[in-house]
Formats: C-alpha cells, sequence, structure tokens
C-alpha cells in the first residue's frame, strides 16, 4: 500500500495495489516482456519503451510510406455535418435497427458466432490482449499531456488514449499508464514530481506532430522540439505549458495515483492509473459559444486512437434526445406493454 498526498493539499488519498492476483494456467505464457528482453538481446541499445514497441509489432506495414502512398490524399473536403439516424422511426423495444440484419455492412450479425477470448489462455502472447483491447475500445479520446518537472527543468509532452473524463463537479480525468511507478514514462515521472499537467486536445491541424511526441525519447530530451508545437506559458495554476496549437486544454492538478499489479507474472507492477483534476479551462474564442458552456466540433476537429497505429477522424454525427420513462416510454404502463411484447418474443 502506498500513500501519496494530493497536490491540492487535501487529504491525502489512501493507494492500493491490486492485492488478489489471478494465478496464471499457463506458465509458458510468451509475455511481453520476454518478448521485450528477446528484441533487447538482439538491440541492446534500445529503451525498455522501444523494446515493447518491437514486440508488440504495431505497424502492420514492412513499407509504410508505400502503403499511404496508394491510400486517397486527406479528404480537406470533409468537414463535420449531422445526419439523421439509421432509423428514424425507431421505437421502444425495437431493438437493433436494419444494419443488423443487413447482408451489405460489416456489421451485420445475426447470423454471426462469437468467440469466447480467455486473456491468460496457454500460449496466448501477452501482447494479444494488448492488440485487441486497443482495437476494441474505440473510439478512444487522447489527452495530450503536458508536464515539466517540479524544479521546472525537464519539459515533457506525450499522447495518452487511456484517457477519459470521470466527473465535472469537480472536473476529474483519468490517465493509465503501462509501466510501474518504479520505471515510469517521463510524463508519470514529472506527475509523481510536480503534481499538475496541462491535458490538451488532438485536433487535425496538429495529428502528426502529436503522433511525433510518442517519440521514446530519453528523459530530458524535450518532445516540444521534435513535434514543432508551440508551449505557451500563460497558465494560472500550473508552470506546466498549454499547447498554442489546441483548441481546448486543462490545467490539472494531481488528484491520486494508483498502481495495478500483473495478473500474468503476480508480484509484477504493470500499469499505473493517475486521476487528474481540472482546475481551469483555455478554449479558442471561436470555439466556444457564447455562454461558454459548449465547444463547436467543427472548430476543434478532435482526433481519437483506433487499434494499432491508426487515427480516427469526427467528421460525422447524429443527434437523438435523452428519453424521459413517463412521456416517451409511457410510463409504468407503456414499460409493461414492452415487457410483454419482450417476453412473447423470447428477447
Ligand atoms: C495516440 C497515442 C496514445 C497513447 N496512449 C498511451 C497510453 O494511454 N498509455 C501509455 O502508457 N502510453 C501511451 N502511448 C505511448 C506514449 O505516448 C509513449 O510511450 C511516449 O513516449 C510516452 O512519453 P513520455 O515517456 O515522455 O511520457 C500512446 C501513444 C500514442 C501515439
Amino acid at each position: 500500500m502506498t500513500v501519496f498526498k494530493t497536490a491540492l493539499g487535501r487529504t491525502p488519498r489512501i493507494v492500493t495495489t491490486a492485492t488478489t492476483p489471478r494465478i496464471s494456467s499457463s506458465i509458458s505464457n510468451t509475455s511481453a516482456l520476454v518478448l521485450a528482453r528477446l528484441a533487447y538481446k538482439q538491440h541492446p541499445a534500445m529503451s525498455v519503451t522501444t523494446q515493447q514497441e518491437a514486440a508488440y509489432k504495431r505497424n502492420p506495414h514492412s513499407d509504410f510510406k508505400a502503403v499511404e502512398a496508394s491510400r486517397p490524399a486527406w479528404d480537406a473536403s470533409s468537414t463535420f455535418r449531422y445526419t439523421q439516424t439509421v432509423d428514424p422511426s425507431w421505437a421502444f423495444g425495437g431493438g437493433a435497427n436494419a444494419l443488423h440484419d443487413s447482408s451489405s455492412t460489416s456489421s451485420s450479425s445475426s447470423s454471426k458466432k462469437h468467440i469466447a477470448i480467455d486473456p491468460y489462455e496457454p500460449g496466448r502472447p501477452a501482447p494479444f490482449n494488448y492488440k485487441l483491447l486497443i482495437s476494441s475500445i474505440v473510439p478512444r479520446p487522447i489527452g495530450f499531456v503536458s508536464t515539466i518537472s517540479a524544479e521546472g527543468k525537464t519539459k515533457n509532452l506525450a499522447p495518452f488514449s487511456y484517457f477519459n473524463m470521470i466527473n465535472h463537479d469537480p472536473p476529474l480525468f483519468v490517465l493509465g499508464f503501462a509501466g510501474s511507478l518504479d520505471s515510469p514514462k517521463d510524463t508519470l515521472r514529472n506527475l509523481l514530481d510536480s503534481r499538475e499537467c496541462t491535458v490538451n486536445i488532438i485536433s487535425e491541424s496538429f495529428i502528426e506532430a502529436a503522433n511525433a511526441t510518442s517519440v521514446d525519447a530519453p528523459y530530458g530530451s524535450s518532445e516540444w522540439d521534435v513535434s514543432g508545437l508551440t508551449p505557451i506559458n500563460d497558465c494560472v495554476d500550473v508552470k506546466a505549458p498549454r499547447v498554442r496549437e489546441a483548441v481546448f486544454s486543462v490545467e490539472c492538478r494531481l488528484e491520486s495515483v494508483r498502481e495495478f499489479e500483473s495478473r500474468a507474472t503476480p508480484g509484477k507492477k504493470t500499469g499505473a492509473m493517475v486521476v487528474l483534476e481540472g482546475t481551469r479551462f483555455w478554449v479558442r474564442e471561436d470555439a466556444v459559444n457564447e455562454e461558454r458552456n459548449m465547444v463547436a466540433p467543427e472548430v476543434l476537429r478532435p482526433m481519437s486512437r483506433l487499434g494499432g497505429i491508426s487515427y480516427g477522424r469526427t467528421t460525422e454525427a447524429i443527434e437523438i434526445p435523452r428519453p424521459v420513462f413517463e412521456k416517451d416510454v409511457g410510463g409504468a404502463e407503456g414499460f409493461e406493454k414492452l415487457r410483454k411484447a419482450a417476453d412473447g418474443t423470447g428477447k
């Protein structure tokens, strides 16, 4: 059990590590570490992150530039728009829409079988779970995190897609880091040290530069230089710069930290989660409405993370009103009708 004092000077959060390891039935399970060690033997100068990357084989293309050149150019004319939903006449109890049974879409699924996967089944290489999860838990928002060490010398900038907002009062955000607190990524190291950061949202207009900051640069070499992005030092509550090019940024203080233990290798710490508290928002003037409570997606143009080395654009949206039990479902009476209908169909 580890205790970290919060940056906000409130009661320290007690941080517990996972203590109920699932003993893997698979001793022969090839872990990411084993693969990483193999890669290290071949390339001893590589950093741990670089070794892991070699193990993940994230880039599926032997000649990435050739594959990229064979694809259509970026469609600059594709701007954000709203369409109707698939079935605007959908009614409560209606279940999946027409796409479910349509043979013309890859989402058609009524006749498709599911496969159950035990993450620790014998012989399943550990990187497989990582690759499966990052390609299925999608799209993920990306927190583009700027940190600075406590003494103010070492600046860091890197993207993290184990990222989300988990509350709004107080504004709380979560970040997940691969690796342990003993051997932290530079961002985590700075966060533990200075207990503050800015989280910036990545737009289409600087996606290449943002991706460049994920380079496995040694501690002390700033990714700001690699990216060409502009640090701006006008934050009020934190010393870490925000990204000038970002439409939306948040100044954050470290709220709590928790470390996780591997199930495949009990005793080994393999992940850390930090909760950040947002203390100030920064938004580009042309992106926010007069009431300062809504950011326009057509200005923000956010990029999200998909599996492997893929990113997603958000160019199309639909709107569906939040249903109200009495008005839309018909209250208890309407609900009972739907229940009976579902019983009849065996749903
Ligand atoms: C889009 C994207 C999302 C990423 N998400 C995460 C993440 O959620 N957790 C993590 O540990 N690494 C993640 N990475 C990898 C880190 O950005 C990378 O290890 C980086 O070098 C860390 O920088 P640092 O050591 O300067 O903190 C991601 C990389 C990219 C390109």
